[in-house]
């Protein structure tokens, strides 16, 4: 089955072929981080507008990587939910009226879940990895989304917990602003923080826990701290003054950081884990997917749990961390080979479940 994903639902334009589900012949996507960049955000209509520039030449640019006509698809995958309703409107009708023009069927996607399944897709000519056990625990980071779930199989996923204030993406790229990397700063933090020498004990920041069992995440607590440790506590009758930013407190402050963001991140899924086993639940793989995945520490940390727990970790390849359309057209594989489809009439939803 080969199946077209297209991918509009917030900065990145995307488009991918992928066969029988998992064998990724092609993935193309249009960052417009140059676009948003001195805005320090994303510019909605900008980002649609962009989009609909983009999203023909991309699609034929992965079919012809793919070396397929538009004749040899079996399905057009999209995502529709959740994100900014003009960029999905964007691939919602590109997909649409592809898949009328082919007469072929549609289906459409939730963003957030196909992050998840990033981690079992696999390039062209390379043998595929390790499959989904179920049930798993997934674990979506991203820089609009931070989401636990539990996942009985591809088409059945319930969300167990969700960020109540900033995603953790959008707290490292504020944490970045805080410390004048440039954007998009999460990349550029887990760069310093990576650095030699950089000391992560060096300033103590929160770790956030929520009530004694809430699988629910906050990141604003945190990004705080980090603004208070550089700026200095406002208000305080004898402020300690933070002292200078020189390059070294920097980069302690982004490894402080680092290390607080993925502590939090690593103790949801702990207690996600102990509260399914106290219910007689084993998850059987641990599924983790959206832009903060490809952070270098978190990456670690997850594999450390994994062994810990003896559960396996499935990580995405860096290229599929963030956004792509091999997942949405890889979970598009699924929906169709279990015999859905959605009509010409699937709309864009700006939130999901
Ligand atoms: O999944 P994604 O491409 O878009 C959304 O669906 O939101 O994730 C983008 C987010 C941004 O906040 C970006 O700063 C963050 O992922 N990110 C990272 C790293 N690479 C990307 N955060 C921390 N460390 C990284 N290495
Ligand atoms: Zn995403």
């Amino acid at each position: 089955m080969i199946v077209l994903g297209i991918e509009t639902s917030c900065d990145e334009t995307a488009a991918a072929v992928v066969l029988d589900g998992r064998r990724v012949m092609s993935s193309v996507v249009a960052s417009q981080t140059d676009l948003h960049e001195k805005y320090a955000g994303v510019v909605p209509e900008l980002a649609s507008r962009a989009h609909a520039e983009r999203v023909l030449p991309l699609v034929r640019e992965a079919l012809a990587q793919a070396g397929v006509g538009l004749g040899m698809l079996d399905a057009v995958a999209v995502g529709n939910r959740p994100g900014l309703i003009g960029s999905l409107l964007v691939g919602v009708s590109a997909a649409s009226a592809l898949a009328w023009s082919l007469g072929k069927p549609l289906v459409g996607i939730d963003h957030v879940r196909a992050h998840l399944y990033a981690g079992v897709l696999h390039e062209d000519g390379e043998s595929p990895g390790p499959d989904a056990a179920f049930p798993a625990l997934g674990l979506v980071v991203s820089g609009g989304h931070t989401s636990l779930y539990e996942v009985t199989n591809w088409r059945t996923m319930r969300r167990l917990g969700a960020t109540i204030d900033d995603a953790m993406g959008e707290a490292f790229d504020k944490a970045a602003t805080i410390l004048g990397l440039p954007y998009p700063g999460g990349p550029n933090l887990d760069r310093l923080a990576g650095e030699p020498g950089a000391n992560d004990t060096a300033v103590e920041l929160p770790v956030s826990r929520l009530g004694k069992d809430s699988l629910d995440f906050s990141f604003s607590g945190l990004k705080t701290a980090l603004l208070y440790a550089v700026q200095g506590v406002p208000g305080e009758r004898a402020p300690t003054p933070p002292g200078p930013l020189t390059p070294e407190r920097r980069r302690d402050l982004a490894a402080s950081f680092q290390w607080a963001a993925c502590a939090a991140a690593v103790l949801k899924l702990e207690r996600a884990l102990d509260a399914a086993s106290a219910r007689g639940t084993l998850y059987r793989t641990i599924l983790t997917g959206g832009g903060v995945t490809s952070n270098s520490r978190l990456r670690r940390e997850l594999l450390a749990l994994g062994s810990r727990r003896a559960v396996p970790v499935l990580l995405p390849r860096l290229a599929w961390c963030v956004d792509n359309a091999a997942m949405i057209a890889g979970l598009g594989s699924v929906r169709l080979a279990a015999g859905e489809a959605d009509g010409l009439g699937l709309s864009a939803q700006p939130t999901t479940a």
